[in-house]
């Protein structure tokens, strides 16, 4: 089986508030990007390894990955992913999205998410809501959700290259939160595989902080 592994990099990291964007943003002493990409070049399948960078960093991402595609990212994640999804080879099976925020995510939670796309042709890594989830009006609660039926939508997303293909092609250009969101809006079926290891995205100084914490621990 042969995977193109997008890393969604593009992003400026506004709530991180860095100097730099987000994915070049040091963890432990090597960038964010150079975690995720470890991650996805760490599973098997992985046979294109493709960047969507912040325009004007591309050399940087060279330097800090060695061989890798990269394509020059958009405003939102779905420009960026797009414009990586024009260089995925005609040869894969499947197409894999990744933040290039989740530095942590486990070969073990990213292969069962191939293989349920393998199998099904849309599959992404997710997580069961374990708090309970309140609507709230101004400051009052004005209903409980059912958790049982909640889920949380991390990465990897992955697809067959078609169809990904196809419900960019079909979308109605608003802002989507995941590919999974548009698949789903293409009239396809998307599988969860529940995450068996921690896959945190790094969104606020104190993600970074923790992250540093936890594997300083595990080393
Ligand atoms: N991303 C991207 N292109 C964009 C926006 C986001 O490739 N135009 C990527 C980010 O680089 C990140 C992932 O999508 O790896 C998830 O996005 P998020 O955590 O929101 O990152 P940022 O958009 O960079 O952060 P912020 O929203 O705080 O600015
Ligand atoms: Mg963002």
């Amino acid at each position: 089986m042969r995977c193109a592994m997008i890393l969604a990099a593009a992003g400026s990291g506004t709530r991180l508030g860095a100097e730099v964007p987000k994915a070049f943003v040091p963890l432990a002493g090597k960038p964010l990007i150079a975690w995720s990409a470890g991650a996805m070049r760490a599973v098997r399948a992985c046979s294109q390894l493709i960047v969507a960078a912040p325009p004007g960093f591309e050399d940087c991402v060279r330097e800090f990955l060695g061989s890798c595609e990269i394509a020059s990212g958009g405003s939102r994640r779905q420009d960026s992913v797009a414009e990586a999804l024009k260089i995925v080879r005609a040869d894969m099976d499947l197409v894999a999205v990744h933040d290039a925020a989740r530095p942590l995510v486990a070969p073990d939670d990213v292969e069962r998410t191939l293989a349920a796309a393998a199998a099904g042709g849309a599959a992404i890594l997710a997580r069961r809501v374990t708090d309970t989830l309140k609507e709230v009006s101004g400051e009052r609660i004005v209903g409980t959700a059912d958790r049982e039926a909640l889920w949380r939508a991390e990465t990897p997303q992955v697809f067959a290259p078609d169809v990904l293909r196809e419900a960019f092609a079909r979308w109605n250009g608003g802002l989507a939160t995941d590919e999974a969101q548009m698949v789903t809006a293409a009239g396809y079926e998307v599988r969860v595989v529940q995450a068996a290891h921690w896959n945190p995205k790094v969104t606020y100084p104190a993600d970074l902080e923790l992250i540093e914490r936890v594997i300083g621990r595990r080393r």
